[in-house]
């Protein structure tokens, strides 16, 4: 399977209009596939590891007739459906897929098809982005993610939960939007609603995803380093590739970008290390001028980036943990731990006002 190979700009607002009410009718929601799979773990858990459920249920869902199956086939587990299979959803449906190339015939075998993105359906939003894995039955294949546009994912809804309004406040900033999951999902109620990214794939699914929701935004290609806003916004949010990401905005981005009585909340993988009372010393810690602002971080309990002082003592990782993208990698990266002094790992939405 390829990257997008389908030009995500040349389809038609009218097709994405189709594409919504099409996916709601036939009740294309994660919701269902949880319970045509008859699990007991909510969404999250499912969209946190959409690899783990491919792997594992596909040929459940496989054996089941509904139009849902299909679709969660094609578009969550990232599978091949045998191309007869498509009429469950209907001629219109099925014409749609194919006539915006969101479905094509498997190369080498027509009797099959695939898709060419991911969909994600969250809170009542569609989102488009990248397959990170192609499960074709008889192999698993993991994609390399670098310059992949990341469908909504654990760390998305650790943020996108944790997001408050300020009062009065009319416009939103998402910096690294990436898919657009933060701004469409949060930020309704805003009068002005911006965002961007280094990489022009995730522009292209933010934009598309703001026309397959019907989200009135603007995605442009920048980085925060050089984002010129024509006014600063009221409400900015980042969910951080990194820490060292996470403090450099903070430092040498975040003041160009905020209004005045604004708030930014930004989502980082924090370490905490021994001379740390709290995770608000380890945050003041990473940052040049750390009175400038005041940070209340809460810390995301629970969470797959989380690793607790008792279990760095064992040098061991929790199942399912998310700090490493391979169990092969999990060594290194506590031996890393233990060379910093490291005595806590967390993910934290830091709330951050000016003083
Ligand atoms: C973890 S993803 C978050 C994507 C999306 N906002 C979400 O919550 O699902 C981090 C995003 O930050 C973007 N990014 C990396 N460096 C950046 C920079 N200097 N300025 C703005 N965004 C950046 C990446 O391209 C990526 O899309």
């Amino acid at each position: 399977m390829n990257t997008v190979d389908f030009d995500l700009e040349a389809v038609p607002d009218k097709d994405w209009a189709e594409l919504r009410s099409a996916l709601r009718a036939a009740g294309y929601t994660t919701e269902a596939v949880r319970k045509l799979l008859g699990l007991s773990e909510p969404v999250e858990e499912i969209l946190r590891n959409t690899g783990r459920y491919s792997y594992f249920y596909l040929a459940r869902l496989a054996a089941l007739p509904d139009s849902v199956s299909v679709l969660a086939r094609l578009f969550l587990a990232s599978a091949r459906v045998p191309a007869d299979q498509l009429g469950r959803l209907g001629g219109t449906f099925e014409r749609l897929l194919r006539r915006t190339g969101l479905v094509a015939p498997v190369d080498g075998d027509p009797t099959l098809v695939r898709a060419a993105a991911v969909i994600t359906e969250l809170r009542g939003g569609y989102f488009l982005s990248d397959p990170l894995f192609e499960n074709r039955g008889d192999e698993f294949v993991v994609h390399d993610g670098a310059d992949r546009c990341m469908p909504p994912h654990a760390s998305s809804l650790e943020l996108l939960d944790s997001l408050r309004r300020p009062e009065g406040a009319r416009s939103f900033l998402d910096v690294g939007c990436g898919s657009g999951c933060q701004s469409q999902l949060f930020a309704a109620g805003y009068q002005r609603v911006a965002g961007f990214d280094p990489g022009p794939r995730q522009v292209q699914f933010a934009r598309a995803n703001a026309r397959l929701n019907g989200f009135p935004a603007s995605y442009i290609v920048d980085r925060w380093e050089t984002f010129p806003p024509d006014d600063r916004f009221d409400h900015v949010a980042f969910n951080t590739p990194s820490a060292d990401a996470a403090f450099a905005f903070i430092d040498d981005g975040l003041d160009r970008l905020l209004a005045p009585s604004g708030r930014a909340q930004v989502w980082l993988v924090c370490e905490r290390a021994e001379p740390d009372r709290d995770w608000a010393s380890a945050v003041a810690r990473r940052l040049r001028r750390p009175d400038r602002w005041r940070i209340e971080p809460t810390v995301h309990s629970g969470s797959p980036f989380a690793l607790a002082p008792e279990r760095l003592r064992e040098r061991r990782l929790p199942a399912g943990s998310l700090l490493v993208d391979h169990p092969g990698e999990a060594a290194a990266f506590l031996a890393g731990l233990a060379a910093r002094r490291v005595t806590e790992v967390a993910s934290l939405t830091l709330t951050i006002h000016r003083r």
